[in-house]
């Protein structure tokens, strides 16, 4: 659509989407919201309020226009920002490399790329990420993760990793005079969760006391760059040239790729789960690129996810408890142990649901776009629209997942949500949480992801008994979501 044509249509005020339903419009400036729609230097930090931005003024009886907003501003093609789970699932199946299909949205990511490359499996669109997907199907897939034979040594590993960090946790309280201590757990998660995915998933060798103070510090550093780097460029150079932070920049950056080196070393040996990249190991920048990927984004999802689930059982100590019931006996955390502890796993998903770790998924309309919600409406987004599926708020509607659905307010953390939605024969499959993505552009570390996530949580139950240092914990969100306490807590042993 041309920009002569998006002012002519924004002064006339016509609405650019077409079809059964339509989003509704939000202006530039309005009274009464929390900030402006749209992230700049004083409101970059919390992207959730610029979310209820869009929201704010949607007064209209009708559902889908107050779930499905835009912004049509000077010249410049729609921001549609949907918070409607059927438009969402619509838009995350119609999204891959096939001609008219929509692509990730890049502009959020600039930073990210500047930082990792631009030829990553994340950042990538069309033939190169295609490529890169289906060399990383085999590494990361759950048949291949969960094969019997690979599986016990690796999760000897995974096991023998974290078990070592909880004696040190465990020791520290044993020897305190004091039956509870309060830590911000956040930080503990954080080399656990990177130590993993070096020595044992690429079977590197790294010292956990280097991790924790030289890389894992270095590689928060460079996820609060790229943030805002991505929005406010100049402003940030100018800025690093100001406090002398040009220099950090560099170690931090130079720390990265000694930790992607770490990462690569076991390669020729074929150690870890080397073995099982095969295509990816042709072209050496896309290979680099994809493990400073890795290491990054899973040390923040990872990082978050376990945060979110242990802050929200920190608040539940009954429920803590009957996690404790199922798993207190449990030594082998193979799928099949992994399965039947069911409890847990709906504390997972709930934690997931409520509190998704990547908040927002951005997308690009690459052509004029249909998109079939139902058996009787269908939606037009027009070509080069730029798309924010909010995760965040599509997980709380009170219509698809409150009271009514599932016997419990959507938003509250009610892992029993989960039982009632399957004795009403409503699956997984028909009701999203999202917390992994869905279509082709799904998480490929989700497997991994799940059985760190699960050990970690696991084990720490295990180990103590804790309870949240705060009443309620609002949301901090970068490139994902996290407690905003970094989830400080009163942990005591059993
Ligand atoms: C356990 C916590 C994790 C969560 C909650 C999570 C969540 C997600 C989500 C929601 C997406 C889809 C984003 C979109 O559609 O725009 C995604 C994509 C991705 N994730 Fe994860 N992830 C986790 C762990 C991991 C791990 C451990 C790795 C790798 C080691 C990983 C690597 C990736 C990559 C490379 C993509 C991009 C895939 C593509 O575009 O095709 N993630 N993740």
């Amino acid at each position: 659509m041309s920009f002569f044509k998006n002012i002519w249509q924004q002064i006339m005020g016509v609405n650019p989407f077409n079809g059964d339903v339509l989003p509704s419009r939000v202006h530039l400036f309005e009274r009464g919201r929390p900030c402006l729609p749209f992230p700049h230097l004083l409101n970059y930090k919390t992207p959730l309020l610029i979310f209820d931005a869009f929201y704010a003024n949607a007064k209209s009886q009708d559902l889908f226009e107050r779930d499905n907003r835009y912004l049509y501003v000077m010249g410049m093609p729609p921001v549609l920002l949907t918070r409607d789970p059927a438009v969402i699932k619509s838009i995350l199946l119609a999204t891959g490399d096939k001609p008219g299909q929509f692509d990730r949205d890049t502009s959020p990511m600039a930073g990210i790329a500047r930082v990792t490359g631009v030829n990553s499996l994340l950042y990538a669109n069309g033939k190169l990420w295609r490529k890169q997907k289906q060399m990383s199907a085999r590494p990361f897939g759950r048949g291949t993760l969960f094969q019997p034979e690979e599986f016990h040594e690796f999760e000897k590993t995974f096991r023998a990793t974290i078990e070592k960090r909880l004696t040190v946790l465990r020791d520290a309280q044993n020897m305190s005079k004091e039956k509870v201590s309060r830590i911000e757990i956040e930080q503990e998660i954080q080399p656990i969760m990177l130590e993993m995915l070096v020595n044992n998933f690429f079977g590197g060798s790294v010292e956990y006391t280097e991790l924790r103070e030289r890389y894992v510090p270095a590689l928060l550093a460079l996820i609060d760059y790229m943030i805002t780097d991505t929005v406010a460029p100049n402003l940030s150079a100018i800025h690093r040239l100001m406090t002398g932070k040009n220099a950090a920049l560099q170690e931090w950056r130079t720390a990265l790729e000694d930790l992607t080196d770490i990462a690569l070393a076991g390669r020729d040996k074929k150690s870890g789960h080397w073995k099982n990249f095969t295509g990816m190991v042709e072209d050496e920048e896309a290979l680099r690129s994809n493990v400073r990927v890795f290491l990054a984004g899973a040390l923040e999802a990872t990082t978050s996810f376990a945060a979110w689930a242990l802050s929200h059982l920190a608040q539940q100590p009954e429920l803590q408890e009957e996690v404790f019931g199922e798993i207190k006996d449990m030594n082998v955390y193979d799928p099949e142990s992994l399965a039947e502890a069911k409890l847990l796993n709906q504390c997972m998903d709930e934690t997931l649901r409520l509190t998704p770790s990547l908040y927002f998924f951005p997308r690009k309309a690459t052509a004029d776009t249909w998109l079939k919600l139902d058996d009787t409406k269908k939606l037009m987004i027009p070509k080069g629209t730029t798309i924010r599926l909010d995760i965040w708020n599509a997980n709380r509607n009170e219509f698809f997942w409150g009271k009514d659905v599932s016997g419990y307010p959507a938003d509250s953390f009610a892992p029993a949500r989960w039982d009632v939605l399957a004795n009403e024969g409503i699956s997984r499959k028909n009701l999203m949480h999202f917390g992994f993505g869905y279509g082709a552009r799904v998480c490929p570390g989700q497997f991994l992801g799940m059985l760190e996530v699960g050990l970690v949580v696991g084990a720490f139950i295990k180990v103590f008994r804790f309870r949240a240092a705060n009443k309620a914990t609002v949301a901090r969100a970068g490139v994902t979501t996290k407690p905003g306490d970094n989830t400080l807590l009163d942990i005591e042993l059993r």
